[in-house]
């Protein structure tokens, strides 16, 4: 691909920067207080003023909802709050005149208890082939009145939950998304056919959700002291994560994907670093999301190492990196970045100690943070509001709360909603812009001064370094995909691009001296020098 043909030919998603749109909080057009398809084709201008190449739409299938739309009853249609079919294809029409490519998220692993398949397995009772596409179990204990193993869910609580027959079923996730069963032919052949829908749609590509946990131990043996996540290090034959028969299910998908012309996929896999190689096999994923600088804290040997691994690790498959910093599962970089290492996200929004927030220093280095990103080969993964520098709305009452999270965990994390309250288009009127009806979760005060609005045309706003930081990345987004470390100091994150461009970060305590050269752009003021929590772009 580095080969003799120049760089141009590179395929639009090696360098490309996408925006996550999480439709029920982006816009909401028709005023119910849920965001909706009509919303972001109402706003996708702001996109294009930006300069994304690409958006990735969290699920917008027919759901109840119950964890945010990643319990799908249809594959094939649109939830009747997020719009149509028409709508999904009036946006992907309006998306491509804008030269936005549009990336879908497909949710395989599980389904809802509503889809057709998973009523069917229950109406036909034990032993039924309907029940043959889940993971229907006797359970233990003397009635099978026990799990039928120790496998626990992710939102917490055991992963099985009892019929009235009493059967169990397997859900990795919340009672309401019963896991699939990936040995059935059925279910292998439905999905290549979802595939194909959308594609024939004119979708670019597929974010494929859980990508690591579609396959289960066919003996269904307990975990036992075995870590519940292969994140820290690889754990070999896992019963439930990074099996190796995930394999040949997406090089079957790769096969239908190379059928049309520039379609992608990227895996969500919560594996360890070592094993993204297998999915970025060239016969498989396109990218597979580097999901270690979210847990990264700011200082520069931490940032330093996790980006060396990551551009080394994807190199060693001929494929380039592909970053993130937050999205709609974690809390938002602009808080991560505000507290001191050591404190437990999980449990921080509801426990405290919330004096510990610096939200001013958080969102700082949210911003020089972006430009990190921006700056490093590979592909960058924005998520709305980011570009806003917008933090956690920790606060959220618990009245407020949505995500399943919540009550699965004993009532001890709040969940994920805190990242995913609706957009600040307005910096004021109801809802700031975001529609007319109350908005499904509360947004705070200050998301009025954070705004698009109170944002655009202001220079230095997180906005506006966003929008310059895209345009001028495109000047070397082209370049070799390799950088050159640079040694500034130990507080001193800084690097070149092959082709010149120098990004450097002060992740210390006192300011550095600017180094020679021009300065391209800055996450903060400058003043002759490179202040704390500032990134500086140089030529
Ligand atoms: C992924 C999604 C998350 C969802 C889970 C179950 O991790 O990003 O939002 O809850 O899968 O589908």
């Amino acid at each position: 691909m580095t080969g003799s043909g120049g760089r141009s030919e590179l395929p639009w998603w090696r360098s490309a920067v996408v925006y996550q749109i999480y439709p029920r909080s982006f816009a909401d057009a028709d005023g119910d207080g849920t965001g909706d398809i009509a919303g972001i084709r109402s706003r996708l201008d702001h996109l294009a003023d930006l300069g994304v190449d690409a958006i990735w739409l969290n699920p917008w299938y027919d759901s109840p909802l119950c964890d945010g739309g990643y319990d799908v009853t249809d594959y094939r249609s649109i939830d009747r709050r997020f719009g149509t079919i028409d709508d999904a294809m009036g946006l992907i029409a309006d998306a491509h005149d804008r030269d936005i490519k549009v990336i879908i998220d497909v949710v395989p692993n599980h389904t809802s208890v509503e889809h057709a398949w998973f009523v069917a397995a229950l109406e036909a009772g034990r032993q039924s082939p309907e029940r043959a596409r889940y993971h229907f179990r006797d359970g233990r204990g003397t009635d099978g009145e026990l799990p039928p193993n120790d496998w626990p869910s992710v939102f917490g609580g055991p992963a099985w939950t009892r019929t009235a027959d009493g059967q169990w079923y397997l859900h990795l996730f919340d009672s309401g998304q019963p896991d699939l069963n990936w040995e059935h032919p059925e279910v292998r052949r439905e999905f290549l056919d979802i595939l194909r829908f959308w594609s024939d749609r004119g979708v670019d590509g597929f974010r494929v959700d859980v990508a690591h946990g579609l396959t289960k131990d066919p003996e269904y043996t307990d975990l036992g002291d075995r870590p519940h996540h292969v994140q820290a290090a690889p754990v070999p034959d896992h019963p439930f994560w990074d099996r190796d028969g995930l394999h040949e299910i997406y090089r079957g998908w790769r096969e239908v994907l190379d059928g049309y012309q520039d379609r992608m996929m990227v895996a969500e896999a919560s594996i360890h670093a070592s094993r993204y190689p297998l999915y970025l096999r060239p016969d498989e994923f396109h990218q597979s999301f580097d999901f270690d600088l979210l847990s990264c804290h700011w200082n520069a040997k931490d940032f330093g190492s996790v980006i060396h691994n990551a551009i080394e690790t994807a190199a060693s498959v001929g494929s380039v990196p592909t970053w993130v910093l937050s999205n709609h599962d974690v809390v938002r970089h602009a808080t991560r970045y505000g507290l001191p290492p050591g404190v437990d996200l999980a449990t921080w929004s509801l426990t405290g100690p919330h004096e510990l927030l610096d939200a001013e220093r958080g969102s700082r280095r949210a911003v020089a943070a972006g430009l990190i990103m921006l700056a490093l080969p590979g592909c960058a993964y924005l998520y709305q509001g980011d570009e806003l520098a917008l933090p956690e709305v920790w606060e959220l009452p618990i009245e407020a709360l949505d995500d399943p999270v919540w009550e699965r965990s004993g009532r001890t994390a709040k969940g994920r909603d805190g990242c995913r309250v609706p957009l600040p288009w307005t910096s004021s009127g109801p809802s700031f812009g975001f529609g007319t009806g109350r908005p499904w979760l509360p947004q705070p005060s200050v998301f009025g001064t954070l705004s698009v609005e109170a944002q655009r045309g202001v220079p230095g706003s997180p906005l506006e370094v966003y929008r310059a930081a895209i345009a001028t990345r495109r000047e070397w987004s082209l370049a070799e995909p390799g950088i050159e470390e640079l040694d500034l100091g130990a507080d001193v994150l800084a690097f070149r691009r092959v082709g010149g461009l120098r990004s450097i970060t002060n992740m210390g305590e006192s300011p550095i001296p600017l180094p020679g050269g021009e300065v391209i752009l800055a996450s903060g003021p400058l003043g002759g020098a490179v202040p704390p929590d500032v990134t500086v772009w140089m030529r």
